[in-house]
């Protein structure tokens, strides 16, 4: 397969299973780099890591190793995604605190892709408030992914959550996200994000609290499965997802424009934009002064671009929108995915803080033609994009 890991592995009890999922990688073809903390080394000896992956092991960030430049960059750079097995409370603070003091927390802040957590400890450790701060923060940062520990038999004893899940489990899940092919080689991918903005005047306009952060983790996410992936993005402070091309507009109209110039060419359409319903009919010229007690703005209805691409859908391309709504939710996007011609909505309940407009998670339900509703609960946009990405993937090989 070609990839990548730097395998981290921490002190804890749970180091052993950490070999197991060394060589579980291997086998599957996957060059395992592993770096150990200095506790790590007093349950396993790196001796174990470097005969089951074949590559030497570093533990001291002061070590003379031949042939890596800067080795903690190089160590980084080199990796397709991190995985920490086990992740102890003592580098969930560190990361979350942006500490870097050794070899491996140091390695970790300078990794720019996917990093997989797999948390480990004793139950009221993981239930402490400021480990589970830590995890919400880890969390919500778009490249990091928690593997939820298990429940059961501790080593400390007792019974309670904090337990490894198998190894297993932890390559499944790493085999679903990280090492399947690209699956979406050769195709492209269209989506489009953040709010639009229709001018008052010069200097105001009416806006959403859209901030593109779902349609950017669906871009991000079409790139890494290697689609040609067109990114249509109202104004919104995230960085571009590397590897996507990104045309910037700032209306409703612009955005239609530049959608229904791609869309001929896309195998897979996601609307995640939130778009203004209505214009201001005539924008002032010139900055409106405050000189009227009342202002009337007179507003006209905008294109639905979606329901626009719904007609001219040619067959074998898939459509997918999203609804946000704060009421009815599953009625009204039921309605929508009708009306617009779509192969799935993505419903998104934008009443609830922690999800929608402007935050790190979301949770929705994905209602597909034939009716089909599937609850996905709160998790990353990250996340939800793999999810979103999976079932339209899985519409187009249909
Ligand atoms: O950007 P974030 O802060 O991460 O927030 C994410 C989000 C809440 C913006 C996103 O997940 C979301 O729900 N986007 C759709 C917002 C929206 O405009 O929903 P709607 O129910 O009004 O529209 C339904 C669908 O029609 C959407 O796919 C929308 O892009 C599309 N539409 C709407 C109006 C219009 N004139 N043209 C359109 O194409």
């Amino acid at each position: 397969m070609g990839k990548n890991v730097l395998l981290g592995v921490c002190g804890g009890i749970a180091c052993y299973k950490a070999v197991e999922v060394a060589s579980r990688l291997r086998k599957k073809g996957v060059d395992v780099t592993v770096i150990m903390t200095k506790s790590a080394t007093q349950f396993v000896t790196p001796l174990t890591f470097q005969e089951i992956t074949g590559n030497p092991v570093s533990v001291d960030m002061w070590d003379k190793v031949q042939h890596w430049d800067v080795a903690h960059i190089s160590l980084a750079r080199k990796a397709d995604f991190a995985l920490i097995v086990p992740a102890t409370a003592n580098i969930l603070g560190k990361l979350a605190a942006g500490i870097a003091d050794d070899m491996l927390s140091t390695t970790l802040l300078a990794v720019t892709k996917a990093i997989y957590l797999a948390p480990s400890m004793n139950t009221n450790m993981y239930l402490n408030p400021i480990v589970q701060r830590n995890l919400k923060l880890l969390s919500s940062l778009p490249n990091y992914h928690i593997i939820k520990p298990a429940s059961g038999h501790l080593a400390c004893g007792v019974e309670g959550v904090g337990r490894l899940p198998e190894p297993a489990e932890i390559v499944e899940q790493l085999e679903k996200d990280q090492l399947a092919e690209e699956s979406l080689a050769g195709k492209t991918v269209l989506v489009t994000a953040g709010g639009t903005r229709e001018a008052i005047d010069p200097v105001r306009y009416i806006g959403n609290r859209s901030s593109g952060k779902m349609g950017y983790a669906i871009a991000a996410e079409a790139v890494r499965r290697g689609a040609r992936t067109i990114l249509v993005s109202g104004p919104v402070a995230l960085a571009a997802p590397a590897g996507a091309e990104v045309s910037k507009i700032e209306t409703a109209r612009e955005m239609k424009e530049l959608s229904e110039r791609f869309f001929p060419q896309a195998d897979i359409t996601i609307m995640a934009a939130a778009v203004a319903d209505y214009r201001v009919e005539n924008p002032a010229p010139l900055k409106i002064k405050k000189e009227q007690e009342a202002l009337l703005v007179h507003l006209v209805k905008n294109p639905d671009i979606l329901a626009g691409l719904g007609k001219i859908k040619k067959e074998g391309q898939v459509l997918v929108g999203f609804a946000a709504e704060t009421h009815d939710l599953l009625a009204f996007a039921r309605q929508k995915l009708v009306k617009k011609n779509l192969d799935m909505i993505v419903a998104n309940d934008v009443g609830r803080k922690d999800a929608g407009f402007n935050v790190d998670t979301n949770a929705a339900n994905l209602i597909s033609k034939d009716g089909k509703i599937e609850e996905i609960p709160l998790m990353s946009k990250s996340e939800m994009a793999k999810v979103i990405l999976r079932r339209a993937e899985a519409l187009l090989s249909k």
